[in-house]
């Protein structure tokens, strides 16, 4: 029997720090501090096939307690996403993206069925799916072109199944008096910021403020040759409270769509 700490801690979040070394650093600068580390949520990406779709991946953090939350569309970037909660609000909540197949190309929908086809059966029927990783093969050649039309797509296609990124609540951090002296510290250890609409996206008049760290590039072994190609990032939320004094726990559209360009090539 799984808790949802293995699935959280033992497995996400671990695969997650290993693949990016600018979170372990992060990690690290914070607790120096003294600072104790929530998680306000973390995002995973999929495919919408039903294969593999947003309600596969929600599957199994349903299964232990999370409930949908709320609904979101990128109208650009063709993505739809729903975030989880838990009746425990201390869990992180759970933000699930899918890429809307049916409004890509021909080709890019022939090679994401290449590479699905791969998958193992009952490979997405596991508890641990989420962070199950990349089920397939693929060639560089094939990242390149998916990156032509949808980023989304190709990081997904290269990573596979795992967080593309955890938040780090800034409501909790006891040192930083607010996200822009965050921001000013992480640059002044030399990390980069998705300045992407602003290196804060978001608001106290929309209730939530963001901001993110640029993905690392980090090592992928391709059917072809091993290349470096940008991997997940780190993110930092600060929520307002609503006027019933309850902080927000949503997400806003417009902000998010700026944050998913933190693994972007070009910043
Ligand atoms: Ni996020």
């Amino acid at each position: 029997m799984h808790t949802l700490q293995d699935l959280l801690e033992e497995n996400l979040w671990r695969q997650y720090v290993t693949l990016n070394p600018q979170v372990k650093v992060i990690h690290r600068l914070l607790r120096a501090r003294g600072e104790q580390i929530v998680n306000d949520h973390l995002a995973l990406r999929t495919f919408g096939d039903p294969r593999v779709g947003l309600d596969v991946m929600a599957q199994p953090f349903v299964q232990l307690g999370y409930r949908c939350a709320g609904d979101y569309t990128f109208i650009e970037k063709k993505l739809r996403a729903r975030h989880y909660e838990h009746p425990d609000t201390i869990q992180p909540k759970i933000f699930i993206s899918e890429l809307k197949l049916e409004q890509c190309s021909p080709a890019l929908r022939n090679c994401v069925d290449s590479l699905l086809d791969q998958m193992p059966s009952g490979a997405a029927n596991v508890w641990y799916f989420p962070g199950s990783g990349r089920l397939w093969k693929l060639s560089y050649q094939q990242y390149e072109s998916l990156q032509v039309e949808s980023e989304y797509a190709a990081w997904v296609a290269a990573f596979g199944f795992m967080a593309n990124h955890f938040t780090v609540l800034v409501n909790a951090l006891k040192t930083f008096d607010g996200i822009q002296n965050l921001n000013i510290f992480l640059r002044g250890h030399g990390f980069k910021l998705n300045t992407a609409g602003g290196e804060i996206k978001g608001s106290p008049a929309v209730f939530l403020e963001q901001s993110s760290t640029l993905a690392d590039k980090v090592t992928v072994e391709f059917s072809d040759g091993i290349n470096t190609i940008p991997g997940c990032y780190y993110e930092f939320a600060r929520r307002y409270p609503l006027p019933d004094g309850r902080l927000y726990q949503g997400f806003v559209e417009k902000s998010a769509d700026k944050i998913f360009q933190s693994t972007d090539h070009s910043p």
